[in-house]
């Protein structure tokens, strides 16, 4: 329980720093979760090693629903000028070839190095289409609504180099050579078409280094990642596939990437107790403030001994809470650390990555929330934003982007 000493007035006029320096020190019970899998990471049985594959080919593009891999890298291209319907449509061909053989272990098409090709680490490529190619390819008004730049918030700081694009590559991978590798052939395919706007990298731990039902931690130390969609579930299939709208996204999603910078020399400032008020959450276990374990639900109506909630107003797990869980949203999140800033300040956070089957309807009430009241604003800034229309899958034969381009 928290110190009935902290008061929302103490963390929201001084932040929570100011107010940690008055707590004493948290005496976590070391209880843990024996819950249901973690979400995101249902309970599936890896195959080991390097050699080990994830489907290319099926309704739904792979690198949503797989089990996160340990490195990502977020690609963001633009086309080239005057790049139209017809060169799109070679393009998409030719990087649907690399990624299927490369995610299957095989070299691309004139792959300079077929050597690294050979242990795909659960490889997946996915695509995502941004509004600059529906209008470069002539189908504008097949893009859907919301797969524009979101609207601004008042906690962002958009920089320009992090921010929008027409073409994603979302390259994913338990080893960081095989995510190298490919990143390489698929860009230099796309080199006479598009050109490299920015590109993400990051990682977290691999499901080969803990158990791939339990929740990882983001480099704040919080288990990140408890309450999301599960995998294979009707609710996950509800909040991420899409199965209206345009019938050439049937079985696709869209992704929300932002890239939110963390000061972490000033949440060093913070102490625990602080920390978990701020979450509404335990950092050993992940249970809620009113609760024991990882899964259980937390109780927004307990009041403490001075009437305040337990979970407070602003705490960020009450403010991102979601009833119906087939509206929330999929957060399959990434940490980065690009080291450190010239002045020597830590450069690093999370590349939170965000799929659900409607941007307007699941994604920005929550982001509005957020941005109007949520403790973790003081240590955490979005510096990045772009949003992508996920086409789904496609079959051997096939190549993504087909149902909206052929
Ligand atoms: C650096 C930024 C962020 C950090 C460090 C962070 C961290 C966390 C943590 C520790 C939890 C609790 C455990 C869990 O359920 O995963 C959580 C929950 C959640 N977060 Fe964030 N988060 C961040 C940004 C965001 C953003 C931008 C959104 C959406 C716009 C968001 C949406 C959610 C949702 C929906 C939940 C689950 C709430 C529930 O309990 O129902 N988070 N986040």
């Amino acid at each position: 329980m928290r110190d009935p000493r902290i008061t929302r007035r103490g963390l929201l006029a001084g932040g929570a720093a100011a107010a940690a320096g008055a707590l004493a020190a948290c005496t976590p019970e070391q209880t843990l979760s024996t819950g249901r899998a973690a979400s995101g990471t249902a309970q599936v049985a890896l195959p080991a090693g390097g050699a080990a594959t994830e489907p290319f080919h099926g309704a739904h593009q792979a690198g949503v629903a797989t089990v996160p891999q340990a490195h990502v890298v977020f690609v963001g291209l633009d086309l080239l000028p005057d790049t139209g319907r017809e060169a799109v449509v070679r393009l998409m061909r030719l990087l649907t070839d690399d990624a299927r053989r490369l995610t299957q272990g095989r070299p691309a098409l004139a792959d300079t190095e077929p050597e690294l090709a050979a242990l795909p680490a659960r490889l997946t490529v996915t695509f995502g289409f941004g509004p600059g190619l529906f209008a470069a390819a002539g189908v504008a008004e097949r893009r859907p609504a919301s797969v524009a730049p979101l609207p601004g918030f008042v906690i962002d700081r958009l920089e320009k180099r992090w921010t929008g694009a027409d073409l994603l590559l979302q390259i994913c991978a338990d080893d960081p050579v095989t995510v190298a590798h490919a990143l390489r052939m698929t860009v230099k395919d796309a080199r006479s078409f598009a050109r490299v706007r920015w590109a993400q990298r990051g990682f977290r731990r691999s499901p080969h280094a803990q158990a791939p039902a339990t929740t990882q931690r983001n480099l704040m130390g919080q288990l990140d990642g408890t309450v999301n969609p599960q995998p294979g579930s009707a609710d996950f299939d509800r909040a991420v596939w899409i199965d209206d709208g345009p019938p050439w996204l049937h079985g696709g999603t869209t992704l929300v990437l932002r890239r939110i910078s963390m000061k972490m020399e000033k949440w060093d400032a913070a102490d625990r107790v602080a920390k978990e008020f701020t979450v509404g959450r335990r950092l050993d276990t992940g249970a809620p403030l009113t609760g024991r374990v990882e899964h259980d639900e937390p109780d927004l109506a307990m009041l403490d001994a001075t009437g305040f909630p337990v979970i407070s107003e602003y705490a960020h797990i009450r403010r991102a809470h979601v009833r119906d869980p087939g509206m929330r949203i999929l957060r399959r999140v990434y940490n980065y650390d690009e080291g450190l800033t010239p002045e020597g300040h830590a450069d690093s956070g999370l590349l939170f990555a965000s799929y659900q089957a409607d941007v307007a309807r699941q994604f920005l009430p929550v982001q509005r929330k957020l941005a109007e009241a949520d403790l973790l604003n003081e240590w955490t800034t979005p510096i990045g934003s772009a949003v992508f229309a996920i086409p789904p899958g496609c079959s051997a034969d096939g190549w993504i982007g087909e149902t909206l381009l052929s």
